[in-house]
């Protein structure tokens, strides 16, 4: 049973991290196309505040998925 638990709290983190470098590459690609993105990484803010950016740059002309802006918006709430 306690070999179980270890299995599944290792998938788990393996999956974090996997869900984790996945939005890091997606800000490189989605972010970096119109600015460096030292602007994203320098920036410090809450999630409200990250929220009114990604409102900016989709006025701006960013082009994303749904899924992608979920995933971009839950990994900067995160830094
Ligand atoms: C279509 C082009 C475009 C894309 C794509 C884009 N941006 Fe921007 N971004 C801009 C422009 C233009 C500015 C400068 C004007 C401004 O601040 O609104 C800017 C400025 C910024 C700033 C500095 C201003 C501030 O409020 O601190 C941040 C942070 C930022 N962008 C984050 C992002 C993030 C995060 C993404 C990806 C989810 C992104 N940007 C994608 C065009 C873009």
């Amino acid at each position: 049973m306690k070999k179980l638990i270890f299995i599944i709290a290792l998938f788990t983190m393996v999956f974090s991290v996997a869900a984790f470098a996945g939005a890091n590459a997606l800000v490189d690609q989605r972010c970096g196309s119109c600015h460096d993105t030292a602007r994203v990484y320098n920036k410090k803010t809450d999630k409200a505040g990250w929220d009114a950016v990604m409102a900016r740059m989709v006025k701006r002309g960013m082009k994303i998925s749904e899924d992608e802006y979920k995933q971009i918006s839950e990994y900067l709430y995160t830094m």
